[in-house]
């Protein structure tokens, strides 16, 4: 059904070869090049690619920095008519994300531009493993390729981009590590760019039961088990958040969960919950013409949703030993005479009672419902992703994630995954005081505390929803779309539009899991109302 869309997840085809990439009959040879020890002088992998690198070694306008690239005319010498060079810097420093980027500069290269067979000398002379060297190579390139391009009659790029990249490694014994290591990175830029994908098609191709059944669609496809509550189960339930909020659409509202059983049968599972509006105009509380961003954006409010699916779909494909149970809210959040309003007061699963005070804190009132919903399954930990607040991307800027968690182990788990798969991750604090600011006269809490650190209040007020679980709620708002401007993310495997963020970092995470996080209540060492000796 997703592939109804022309939009290809994986567009190209991906090979590993035994050999020097520098003999294949193809459009396109890439070669890296290293910073030599020597001020200014560059060195080369041996390689055919020699007989027209020679004189490269002593120009000055090639120096092999990890910036550097000379595309070259090969006039005869090599079977291939283009050579591509890139530089990685000095040996020493290179790493798996350097590897990524040089995936990604290969394609880019030769993005919409006619060359379709690409031969990838893998760069040896480092200290990456060969296996993860040809993960992040298939990784990048596969990632930097991707856009939507389903509702152009003109496709731009239609059979003009890379089709195949075959990569060459020196030795046999490097042969099944390396077609491991591809067949990960195809798998992750699968399910990143289904995300992606998901995420930037316009509001009216999904509503709440349309992405419903395309993520079940993706998670099927991965050996998920898959159910979707729809409106009448949802009242059921009780899951009255999820409910109010999807009341003024026509659209109804759904909750998807996900199980993958990796582990054994009596092992607590990872939940995962993803906030998933499928457009957030506010509600009654209506968004302004020049908010923060322009109002068509809030298509991508149901990221988080499309993350933790996608993710769990992933860390399946790898068939980690894990149990994960994966749970999306979808609603759509619009204003009508069958809207939620401000002052309504509802009861969420777990019994809490919140006082909505603005409909376009609609948030935090779905995952309410699924933060409660995943408790049900004893997990080990919980782990949110939502495109929360504005108010995170004014705190630490357009291009960091906000986490926030009553568990170090778990924060410290998120923050190595994301300095491996080059996202940036930020600790916020939860203080106990923030309770003060969502205190409500006539319920539990009300969904918002104003302005003052405005993307803690509202992981305060899910704080209340996910019981004494480890958690950790990842703030996504400022991360999942790039116009790759002023401060955004600019990844060269990371195209203009949705990110997807916290679907690779989730699949980093749970490849590792090895045991439950300890839960620590970080974040309360400010003075608290109790103690400031004034009542
Ligand atoms: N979906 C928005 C947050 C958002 C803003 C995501 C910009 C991506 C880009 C969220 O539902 C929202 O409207 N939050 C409000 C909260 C406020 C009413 C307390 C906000 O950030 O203004
Ligand atoms: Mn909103
Ligand atoms: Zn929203």
């Amino acid at each position: 059904m997703l592939d109804q869309f022309k939009t290809k997840l994986v567009g190209a085809r991906t090979r590993v070869e035994v050999g020097d990439a520098a003999k294949a009959a193809v459009d396109a040879v890439v070669v890296s090049a290293y910073e030599g020890a020597k001020k200014g002088q560059v060195t080369f992998e041996k390689s055919k690619a020699q007989v027209v690198l020679k004189h490269l070694a002593t120009t000055k306008d090639f120096k092999g920095g990890p910036r550097d690239a000379l595309l070259l005319r090969t006039l005869g010498r090599l079977a291939a008519p283009r050579l591509l060079v890139l530089g990685l810097g000095k040996p020493s420093e290179v790493t798996p994300e350097r590897l990524r980027d040089f995936g990604a500069r290969a394609a880019l290269k030769f993005k919409g531009k006619g060359v379709r067979r690409v031969a990838v000398d893998v760069p040896s002379n480092h200290n990456v493993s060969i296996d993860l060297a040809v993960e992040v190579l298939t990784e990048g390139a596969l990632l930097s390729l991707f856009g939507i391009e389903d509702f152009k009659n003109k496709k731009a790029d239609a059979g003009k981009s890379p089709s195949e990249f075959t990569f060459y490694v020196a030795d046999r014994a490097a042969l099944v590590p390396a077609r491991k290591g591809m067949a990960r990175g195809r798998e992750i830029a699968r399910y990143t760019n289904a995300a992606r994908l998901l995420s930037g098609l316009p509001s009216n191709e999904k509503p709440p039961a349309k992405l419903a059944e395309y993520l079940t669609e993706v998670a099927r496809s991965a050996g998920l088990k898959v159910t979707v509550f729809d409106e009448k189960e949802l009242a059921r339930r009780g899951m009255n958040g999820i409910l109010a909020v999807g009341k003024g659409s026509v659209a109804p509202p759904r909750m998807i969960v996900a199980e993958w059983h990796g582990g054994a049968k009596d092992q607590p599972p990872i939940a995962l919950v993803g906030k998933g509006i499928t457009f957030d105009t506010g509600g009654i509380s209506l968004k302004p013409t020049f908010g923060a961003y322009p109002m068509w954006h809030m298509k991508w409010d149901m990221t988080g949703s499309a993350a933790v699916i996608c993710a769990a779909a992933c860390a399946a494909a790898f068939k980690v030993p894990i149990n994960i149970v994966a749970i999306g809210c979808l609603a759509e959040n619009m204003p009508s005479g069958s809207a939620y309003k401000p002052s309504d007061v509802v009861r969420a699963l777990n019994g809490v009672t919140i006082e909505v005070v603005n409909s376009d804190a609609e948030g935090r009132v779905v995952l309410a419902d699924g933060l409660s919903h995943a408790q049900s399954f004893k997990p080990q930990a919980i782990v949110d992703v939502a495109t929360l607040t504005g108010a995170i991307g004014v705190a630490v800027g357009p291009r960091t994630i906000g986490v926030f968690s009553n568990s170090d182990d778990l924060v410290d788990r998120l923050s190595g995954a994301s300095k491996r798969t080059q996202d940036s991750l930020w600790r916020m604090p939860l203080f106990d005081w923030y309770d003060e600011l969502i205190e409500s006269p006539i319920a539990d809490w009300k969904n918002t505390g104003g302005s003052p650190a405005g993307a803690n209040t509202a992981a305060k007020f899910l704080e209340k929803f996910v019981g004494r679980f480890p958690w950790a709620h990842l703030d996504i708002a400022a991360t999942a779309w790039t116009d790759r401007g002023r401060g955004e993310i600019k990844h060269p495997w990371q195209p203009k539009g949705t990110t997807a963020s916290g679907t690779r970092l989730l699949v980093e995470t749970l490849r590792n899991w090895k045991r439950p996080p300890r839960i620590t209540k970080a974040g309360t060492d400010a003075p608290s109302a109790d103690d400031d000796g004034d009542d």
